[in-house]
């Protein structure tokens, strides 16, 4: 399976992968799903907001036991940030095939669209939309850099954009809901453990900043009749460093637009989006307000307008505790070990269902904690330790 996938969206240069939603070759690791499915033998479907599902045993039957992930990535992102869970999950169905598993629950995998949000700029598209947390209204109007809109890219691939929109009956069918993930942070690595279950995911969102200034001759304008919005946006980039560390937050200003993107200009505008993360809500929301506040200060002294508007945001998850003891159970039963459990600053599409379906994570353990980056790694043999791991859960909830 990742022979196959390796090549997909892979950039020459940097070797980073580059798969976003919608685009060719998103479709060529949705047609590599299709066929994994194809080969076990299992009923393929794709939803009214385009997430693919495998299923064995009837998908109506209700309490089914669902895995997977995603397989689109951030810009130039790793190998395993999504593709692990999809992959993961056929190679514990074949697992389970080899111990001749009896499945008294219908099992699922699923690959859900547009996780990263790295086209659009929200995340968890598809788990959004199908879970109600994202209207077809407020989808319709997303737009990617270069202008093309949601549903323009939708009919693009194929897809229908006029069909998006919740699917509770769909989600009313599972029962649980697992998703394997790559670690992102090195805490397995410190603990030494191969895998990890999920216990919360903190609270995060991204806020998009345009400051508006004037466009000028870079070498005739006097600094001081200079309205730069470009200081006042590299002012609030260290503003945002020093209150996500005053509030033990996280917070990165990791993509920015300038117009008119002249070597030579003063720029009229520069755009940069802030993504902040916390363990609270609390603390996530003093140091946003913070970072506006420093920001509309910068921007004043500088004679630039300032707007900021929130793209998206995700509130606390605490994933369901029954599920998580009985995942620790499980994992404890053969090995008498016990697995970590930890939280996480990443968000995740299991993160979006859990306020629909008792939902779970497993991490398996990333030696360098790097993710979103072609440096993102994990070994051999800490992958087939989560396979076997996720087998066994598969196997504890659904084969009773
Ligand atoms: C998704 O990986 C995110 O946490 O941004
Ligand atoms: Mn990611
Ligand atoms: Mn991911």
């Amino acid at each position: 399976m990742w022979r196959d996938l390796l090549p997909l969206g892979r950039h020459p240069a940097t070797h980073g992968y580059r798969r976003f939603a919608w685009t060719g070759v998103d479709g060529d690791c949705r047609a590599w799903f299709e066929e994994q499915a194809a080969a076990r033998g299992l009923r393929y479907e794709v939803d009214r907001n385009g997430n693919q599902w495998a299923w064995l045993g009837d998908p109506a039957a209700g309490d089914a036991v669902v895995t997977g992930s995603h397989l689109d990535s951030v810009p130039d992102g790793g190998a395993f940030d999504g593709p692990l869970g999809v992959v993961s999950a056929f190679a514990a169905l074949d697992e389970l095939r080899g111990r001749d598993a009896r499945f008294t629950r219908s099992l699922g995998i699923v690959n859900f669209g547009d996780e990263e949000g790295a086209r659009f700029g929200l995340a968890c598209v598809g788990s959004r939309l199908t879970a109600g947390q994202l209207t077809r209204e407020q989808a319709h109007r997303l737009t990617d850099g270069d202008g093309v809109t949601l549903p323009r890219a939708m009919e693009a691939a194929g897809y229908d954009p006029d069909a998006i929109g919740p699917d509770p009956e769909r989600l009313a069918r599972i029962g649980a809901f697992v998703e394997l993930h790559v670690e992102q942070g090195r805490a397995l690595d410190l603990s030494g453990d191969r895998v990890g279950i999920a216990s919360a995911i903190w609270p995060h969102g991204r806020w998009r900043f345009d400051f508006r200034g004037e466009a000028n001759h870079a070498g005739t304008t006097r600094l001081a009749d200079r309205r730069d919005p470009m200081l006042s946006y590299a002012e609030t980039v260290l503003a945002a460093r020093r209150e996500a560390e005053l509030a033990g937050a996280v917070a990165t200003f990791g993509k920015i637009a300038v117009e008119p993107n002249g070597v030579n200009a003063i720029p009229s505008l520069v755009r940069g989006w802030l993504d902040s993360r916390a363990a609270d809500q609390d603390s996530l929301d003093a140091v946003v307000a913070d970072v506006e506040k420093a920001a509309g200060e910068y921007a004043a002294a500088h004679g630039v307008d300032l707007a900021v508007v929130r793209e998206s945001f995700t509130p606390v998850v605490e994933f369901d505790h029954a599920l998580r003891d009985e995942l620790a159970r499980i994992l404890g039963t053969d090995t008498g070990l016990t697995v970590p459990v930890l939280g996480t600053g990443a968000g995740h599409d299991a993160g979006i269902l859990s306020g629909s379906v008792p939902t779970a994570m497993l991490f398996v353990r990333n030696p360098t904690g790097v993710s979103h980056s072609p440096a993102e790694s994990a070994t051999e043999d800490d992958c087939v330790a989560g396979v076997l791991a996720l087998a066994d859960v598969l196997e504890g909830l659904a084969c009773r």
